[in-house]
């Protein structure tokens, strides 16, 4: 049995919450010091999460050696490393399929399974394969394993179907030390890919990137040791922001780059939210019931897909009827149920959630079916009645570090039980 999560809820959150590194850039900026031969990364900021360990474990069975401390990540790359990904660790996670670019550029081989990751929907990584084909890669699956190979990619032009945030990052690296110039467009320009182009460069790659959806790689022979810092965590700022809109709170998230979470900030505006932003500091004020808005998750800097189910809460309280289109992953409202159980009223028609704003939600038992869900449900029972269970609390540990400590530390009530511990009292008492 696993630990859950115990939130007592209906407390006003108050204070101020500093935000980690990005998950989603630490981990491709890892990736690139496959890259390296006999040479260190160095990475500042890196936060300590479930997906980071993942990713160095990976990287450890490849051959590379890898020490992390207080958010220092230093990895040091052998002259010769293994081709061949570990089924187990891959499968973990989908980003994993980071290494394949890398790989493939470093060795002209890489044998890696198909990942797993979040229960989104069908996650495909066709793009990412397609654009290695058209770099020179031959490429096989082999009972669910991805066979590639490569004597010496080729610069040449691919254009991404869907700005697709792995390919854009795969491609980018495989085009390392390709022959000649690589040209990608369509390309994603979430602030993660230029925090990637930022790592790279420090390494010696020529990466010509102007936020345009183009970038342009010149293939280099070497790569020198380096350092990079990772960026702030937008998704995990948004959430304490977000944590802060639904339970009527004033919660400042500070470290952030205000800019990269725009279409939030945009969005709570038009709700009727009051909040003040500074440079590198947002807060959220008290600012009585939201009304209801209508929005749509897109590539950035579009509205994010990895806020959907976070925001959804803020709006579940909120006055009147909202309307949430998720047009990047197939099935992401796996929430969606787990808020109904805890009173909010939501339906889903084809990729759209309908929700109708109530005026409070009650504790209940749910499940954390993915990562952003997790996060969801923990927005949800903090701003409900009563107490709440999460259960299947390994996906939010994925995402976001120390998030009970953070969130206790401005007045929430957490507590994470330990599996043996048995809730049926307060279950109980809540039934009766
Ligand atoms: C990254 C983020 C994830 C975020 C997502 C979208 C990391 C580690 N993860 O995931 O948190 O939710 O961006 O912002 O950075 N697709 C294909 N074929 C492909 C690749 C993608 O069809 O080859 C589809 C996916 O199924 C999905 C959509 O494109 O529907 C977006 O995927 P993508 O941008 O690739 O997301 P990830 O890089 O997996």
């Amino acid at each position: 049995m696993e630990s859950k999560m115990k939130i007592i809820g209906g407390t006003q959150l108050k204070g101020k919450i500093s935000a980690q590194g990005a998950k989603n850039a630490a981990l491709p900026v890892m990736a690139a010091a496959i890259l390296l031969k006999g040479k260190t990364l160095k990475i500042e900021r890196v936060p300590n999460l479930l997906d980071v360990v993942t990713m160095a474990d990976l990287l450890r069975s490849l051959g590379a050696e890898v020490r992390f401390r207080d958010h220092e990540m230093e990895i040091s790359t052998p002259e010769e490393i293994s081709w061949e990904t570990p089924p187990d660790l891959v499968r973990k996670m989908r980003a994993s399929s980071l290494v394949l670019g890398p790989l493939l550029a470093r060795c002209g081989k890489a044998v890696m399974p198909l990942p797993g990751g979040c229960s989104i929907g069908s996650r495909p990584i066709d793009l990412h394969l397609k654009g290695l084909t058209r770099m020179g890669a031959s490429i096989e699956l082999v009972h669910g394993a991805v066979h590639a190979r490569a004597d010496g990619l080729r610069g040449c032009r691919i254009y991404l179907d869907f700005p697709s945030v792995g390919a854009t990052e795969n491609l980018m690296m495989a085009a390392v030390f390709a022959q000649g110039e690589t040209v990608l467009e369509n390309t994603a320009r979430e602030p993660e890919i230029f925090n990637l182009v930022e790592a790279l460069r420090s390494m010696g790659a020529f990466i010509d990137a102007d936020g345009t959806g183009v970038i342009r790689i010149k293939g280099v022979d070497d790569l020198e040791s380096a350092s990079a810092t990772v960026i702030p965590d937008r998704v995990e700022a948004a959430t304490y922001i977000l944590a802060g809109a639904a339970t009527n709170g004033e919660v400042t998230v500070s470290e952030v780059i205000p800019n990269h979470i725009d279409s939030l900030l945009a969005k709570l505006e038009e709700a009727g939210a009051s909040m003040t932003v500074k440079e590198t500091e947002v807060t959220i004020h008290p600012s009585g019931r939201l009304k209801a808005v209508s929005l749509k998750t897109l590539p950035y800097p579009g509205f994010p897909t990895d806020l959907q189910p976070q925001v959804m809460v803020a709006l579940c309280l909120a006055e009147g009827t909202s309307v949430v289109q998720e047009s990047v992953f197939q099935s992401r409202f796996l929430h969606v149920s787990e808020l109904n159980k805890m009173g909010a009223k939501i339906d889903i028609q084809s990729n759209s959630a309908i929700i109708n704003g109530v005026e409070s939600l009650a504790g209940a038992d749910v499940i954390a079916t993915d990562l952003r869900a997790g996060a969801a449900l923990v927005l949800a029972g903090l701003a409900a009645r009563d107490i709440t269970y999460i259960h299947h609390l390994g996906h939010i540990f994925r995402g976001y570090e120390n998030m009970e400590e953070k969130l206790c530390a401005i007045g929430a009530d957490i507590a994470i039980l330990p599996s043996e511990e048995d809730s049926k009292g307060d279950s109980q008492a809540l039934r009766s």
